[in-house]
């Protein structure tokens, strides 16, 4: 069952042994002012685990049990959409045991999460070129994604065998594939048609996006749609990744002053 910290929101704030408790942070927190699209790069599992002399394996099992807490959140405070960087389209660079583990793990993850995040009205969108999964894992990605289909709540987005450059290649074959179908008109191409040929089509571009294990990139994570995102980024590694760094992720986004390349935007 996932926890709920909003129930006693301001009962204990002040009296919690540090001011950055999790009720401490979520009293200072404007709960109109959330981030409608957070997006996450998951990364420093293996880093975690090396440092504590254990396989990276044991890194990337302690990463979901972060995402575990991060949903959660995110669930509670009514998030609009999350994008998670699970598998990258360069990651089948990595030995093929730890593929198979982050499949293995990927498999695990829907299998035991799924009726609690149907539960919660989670709608799972896998993005990315999942035809090119491992069997097992695209039979559970599909499974999940047709059995939160119908779920009108929070749209999880979990970009698997995913890149920024891959989406952005397939977007322009298809409209191209339109324009020479006689479909669309080339002088109708602009901004709008390409984000709508994107996996994240009519989902809003992240506002927050956060990159924990001390790493300063992008990684080919959502390359369009980061064009006026927050960043947020942390040294702490992905399975140390807090609810309580969640919300000052969250109470730091809700200090900025967002202009989209204009003036001051309220
Ligand atoms: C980056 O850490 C993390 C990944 C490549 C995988 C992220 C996966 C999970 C959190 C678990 C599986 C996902 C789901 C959806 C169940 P890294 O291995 O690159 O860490 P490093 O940079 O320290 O080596």
């Amino acid at each position: 069952m996932f926890k709920r910290l909003l129930a006693n929101r301001g009962k204990n704030a002040g009296h919690s042994a540090g001011a950055d408790s999790e009720q401490d942070l979520l009293a200072k927190l404007d709960l109109t002012r959330l981030p409608v699209h957070v997006a996450i790069i998951m990364d420093g599992n293996g880093r975690w685990a090396t440092w504590r002399g254990m396989p990276r394996s044991f890194g990337h099992r302690a990463g979901v049990k972060a995402l575990r807490r991060v949903v959660e959140l995110c669930v509670e405070l009514q998030i609009k959409h999350l994008t998670v960087y699970a598998f990258s389209t360069e990651n089948w660079k990595r030995p093929l045991e730890e593929v198979n583990i982050l499949m293995d793990l990927l498999v695990e993850y829907l299998y035991k999460e799924i009726d609690e995040l149907c539960a919660n009205n989670v709608k799972i969108n896998p993005i990315g070129i999942l035809a090119e999964l491992p069997e097992k894992a695209r039979t559970a990605v599909y499974a999940a994604r047709e059995r939160s289909g119908a779920n009108t709540g929070m749209v999880f987005n979990v970009a698997l065998n995913y890149g920024g450059r891959a989406e952005l290649v397939q977007a322009i074959r298809a409209i191209v594939g339109k324009v020479s179908e006689g479909r669309l008109r080339v002088e109708d191409i602009d901004g709008e048609v390409l984000a709508a040929h994107l996996y994240t089509a009519a989902q809003p571009d992240p506002d927050l996006l956060i990159r924990p294990s001390g790493d300063y990139r992008v990684s080919n994570f959502l390359l369009w749609q980061l064009a006026y995102t927050e960043l947020w980024l942390t040294d702490t590694m992905w399975p140390d990744f807090s609810k309580q760094e969640l919300l000052k992720a969250f109470l730091d986004f809700q200090s900025r002053e967002r202009r989209f390349g204009g003036l001051v935007h309220k």
